[in-house]
């Protein structure tokens, strides 16, 4: 038995982790990054600021101490700008950063951008901000590290083959492409000096905590279907976006990280490239995205939306050995009815017993519904109100939702979310964590 608890998305990324870990953080002492970079954006609502964090773990809001682990991929400008954003808002900075999480440069970012051009009909509609071109030079172990960001004389040499490899590659995309390696050299170094201060062997430390008894809140970036080797290849992002990541991304065996809470929005959304099988092309996939606010927290595309899929989450349930759930964004449901919920695909008239994981099979498959009734439009003071009431005070219809996903998952209920403040929260289990 263990004092920690880790949030994962069980989708597409974007189901309210971050509004989770803010909540989950109240009574916890440190919260933890393990996976992606700067293509994560999480929000919280807390006492009237509206946060939107790429990096930073989402304890920062309650100054708990914050680990940013070696599974990370770090682009040092956006980590400080973040620090200093929460300077602005008078936050005490309690950060740790991993010494081995690997440094994205402005080149990954190029050949991000090139890549997805040539990938053609198989591009995953990235983020752009260098998150595969850097996974890709940490497993080809010519990755350069934040140790080596904040030690110059070592940053130089790794940094010449670095430069002098992926130049030569992004010449064939664009022969006229040039920048002196003087000046990338020189403001990674003034990156390195500023970083310095938080930069441990998280491992250890996080080792340390864990055996000491502290709380701690591990934080998922992206979904289960994002996930590298388990997610809908090649439409994901290239990291472990899943519990699966949290050992090899921080350190810490896998019989020490302790309970999963998977997070599930009321209907799917996803941001990117690649067959989304409940997709809604209508007036209420409109109405939908409107009243979630669905648009990109990162780079603000309108996301695309459709109908709850139990079919792929229980995958993600599998693979993340999940027991509880929190339901997020059944407020921005309201006035539509009927809703659906899928809970099976079927493929040439037969039904399928697993969701097929390999994405020319998904493209081929038709989901199968339930239907239920919808409920009616409220102000966001009573979502408030109903909130601070508790589940006896929701919508009949909504409970009607809520429990057949429940049956449907065979998972228990740790909280309900009806709308983006810490506030707009329904806790059904106050013993979990
Ligand atoms: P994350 O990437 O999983 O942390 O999620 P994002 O922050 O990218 O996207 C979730 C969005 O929904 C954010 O704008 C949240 O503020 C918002 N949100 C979270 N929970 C709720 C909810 O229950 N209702 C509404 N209306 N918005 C929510
Ligand atoms: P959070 O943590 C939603 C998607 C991108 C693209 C694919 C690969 O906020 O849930 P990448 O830039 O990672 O190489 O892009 O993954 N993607 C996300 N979608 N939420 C995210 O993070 C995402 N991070 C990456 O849109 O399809
Ligand atoms: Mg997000």
């Amino acid at each position: 038995m263990n004092n920690n608890i880790s949030v994962v998305g069980l989708s597409w990324g974007d189901e309210g982790k971050g509004k989770f870990v803010d909540y989950l953080a109240q009574k916890a002492d440190i919260v933890v990054r393990f996976n992606g970079g700067n293509n994560a954006g999480h929000t919280i609502n807390a006492n009237g600021i509206k946060y939107k964090f790429k990096l930073m773990p989402s304890g920062a809001p309650l100054e708990k101490e914050c680990v940013i682990a070696n599974g990370c991929v770090i682009d040092p400008k956006v980590l400080l700008e973040e620090i200093e954003n929460l300077k602005k808002l008078k936050k005490k900075i309690n950060l740790k950063l991993s010494s081995t999480a690997h440094v994205i440069f402005p080149f990954h970012r190029i050949l991000d951008g090139l890549e997805e051009e040539t990938k053609g009909k198989f591009r995953a509609g990235t983020t752009k901000r260098g998150i595969g071109p850097t996974y890709s030079d940490k497993a080809a172990r010519w990755g350069i590290r934040v140790y080596d960001l904040i030690n110059p004389e070592i940053l130089k040499p790794k940094l010449e083959l670095l430069f002098k490899i992926k130049k030569d590659l992004i010449q064939i995309y664009d022969p006229n492409w040039d920048v002196e390696i003087e000046t990338i050299f020189e403001e990674y170094k003034s990156y390195g000096e500023k970083i310095k201060p938080y930069v441990i062997d998280t491992a250890y430390y996080l080792n340390h905590l864990v055996d000491s008894g502290k709380k701690i809140v591990f934080e998922a970036a992206q979904g289960s279907l994002l996930c590298i080797d388990h997610g809908f290849y090649p439409f994901g992002t290239s990291s472990n976006a899943n519990a699966l990541g949290i050992s090899a991304g921080t350190g810490i065996p896998p019989k020490k990280i302790g309970k999963i809470l998977g997070i599930i929005k009321a209907y799917t959304s996803r941001v990117g490239e690649g067959k989304l099988p409940t997709e809604l092309f209508n007036k209420t996939s409109e109405t939908i995205r409107e009243q979630g606010h669905e648009y990109g927290t990162v780079t603000g595309r309108p996301r695309r939306v459709g109908w709850l899929d139990l079919f792929n989450i229980k995958y993600g349930i599998m693979l993340n050995g999940i027991e509880n759930v929190v339901i997020t964004l059944l407020d921005a449901l309201e006035g539509i009815s009927p809703i659906k919920i899928c809970t099976g695909y079927e493929l040439d008239g037969k039904s399928l017993d697993s969701w097929p994981i390999q994405h020319e099979i998904i493209e081929e498959c038709k989901p199968v519904y339930k239907i239920f009734d919808g409920w009616d439009k409220r102000t966001r003071e009573e979502w408030l109100e109903i909130a601070e009431k508790g589940y006896d005070a929701i919508p009949e219809a909504m409970k009607v939702y809520i429990q057949s996903i429940k049956e449907e998952l065979k998972t228990k209920l740790f909280a309900l979310s009806i709308g983006p403040d810490r506030k707009e929260t329904i806790l059904m289990d106050d013993k979990l964590f």
